[in-house]
């Protein structure tokens, strides 16, 4: 069957994610194994709409899936957003030839996709963001070697937390989704959680929970904090003052996001991006690739993004039942 494209472009856009670099790489080799021409576009959005391109051979992203970040850089655009940056970058396409984009990145970078392909160019997709927060997938490129780079140096805090037999306070990423700070607190088996998604309470979720875990023996604790729920630094102020206790504050930052993807990260990365290929040679658009029940499936992105997606109730439950008891 003829591809309904003849050249493509890739892109990286938002904050970065570990496996981003295999994204590229799929992309890449997927269009090149159908005989169509993959062109990288540098610093997302923006680097569409200043024509700032990288051309790609099988041979450019050799050596890549096992690195960090992403060689065709990130940037967040606010002029993409806007109705003269959208044209153009759909004039960018006109010019070069390109008749598909592929952009990976988070919820911010689909609006944009959205917002493409109203010009008229077909666009797909791929979730790449550390927070997992991406509505109609249960998995998005990163999130593995995010939470595992977290729960790493969590697990450092802990050997002196428990010499010292103090209490740490460590925050995660997570601005607006908890996912990643309820799977490190469930892996390193945290004293506490504090989530976004949950209204913060001191005395509920912190003080409580530590009372818990004293009067069980415990003389040290681990609270995780996401970024979004709380600042660690006014929760540790508040451990001080209200609980008598010394805590430390370690603020892990961008940490979490760099570093060598997982195996999982890895092969979720190649796995997209070679479907997302496919559907811009069958002619479709405006989709986003998602995995579910392990599965490589993709939704409408206007329908995706619309979903609901909540925090992990189950984990959320056995979270509670094992913290503070
Ligand atoms: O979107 C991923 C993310 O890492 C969030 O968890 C975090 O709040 C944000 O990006 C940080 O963004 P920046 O790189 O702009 O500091």
């Amino acid at each position: 069957m003829e591809n309904a494209v003849k050249r493509i472009g890739v892109l990286t856009s938002g904050g970065d994610a570990p496996g981003m670099n295999a994204a590229i790489r799929s992309v890449v080799r997927s269009a090149l194994k159908r005989e169509v021409e993959c062109v990288g576009i540098r610093r997302g959005w923006s680097g569409l709409i200043n024509g700032d391109i990288l051309p790609m051979t099988s041979a450019s992203v050799s050596g890549i899936i096992n690195r960090g970040g992403t060689v065709l850089y990130t940037a967040r655009s606010d002029e993409f957003r806007t109705e003269a940056g959208l044209q153009k970058a759909a004039n960018t396409c006109k010019l070069l030839g390109l008749e598909g984009i592929v952009a990976i990145g988070g919820d911010g970078t689909f609006r944009g996709a959205q917002d493409l392909s109203k010009y008229g160019i077909s666009v797909v997709g791929i979730p790449g963001t550390i927070d997992n927060d991406i509505v109609c997938t249960d998995y998005t490129i990163g999130f593995d070697t995010a939470s595992n780079t977290a729960v790493e140096c969590v697990d450092r805090l802990r050997d002196t937390m428990q010499s010292h037999e103090r209490c740490s306070v460590v925050e995660v990423m997570g601005r607006h989704a908890g996912y990643l700070a309820l799977y490190v607190g469930l892996a390193v088996g945290a004293t506490a959680v504090l989530v976004p998604e949950e209204k913060y309470d001191f005395n509920a979720h912190v003080a409580e929970k530590i009372r818990r875990a004293r009067l069980n023996g415990k003389t040290n604790f681990m609270i995780v904090v996401a970024e979004g729920a709380a600042s660690a630094v006014e929760v540790g102020k508040q451990i001080q003052e209200q609980l008598g206790l010394d805590p430390r504050v370690t603020i892990l930052g961008h940490i979490q996001r760099g570093g060598s993807p997982t195996a999982k990260d890895r092969v979720m990365a190649t796995r997209m991006g070679y479907e997302a290929v496919s559907l811009l040679a069958e002619g479709k658009s405006n989709r986003v690739i998602c995995s579910k029940n392990n599965k490589i499936v993709d939704y409408d992105i206007d329908e995706g993004l619309a979903m609901k997606k909540t925090l992990n109730a189950e984990e959320y439950e056995v979270m509670e039942a094992m913290s503070g008891v």
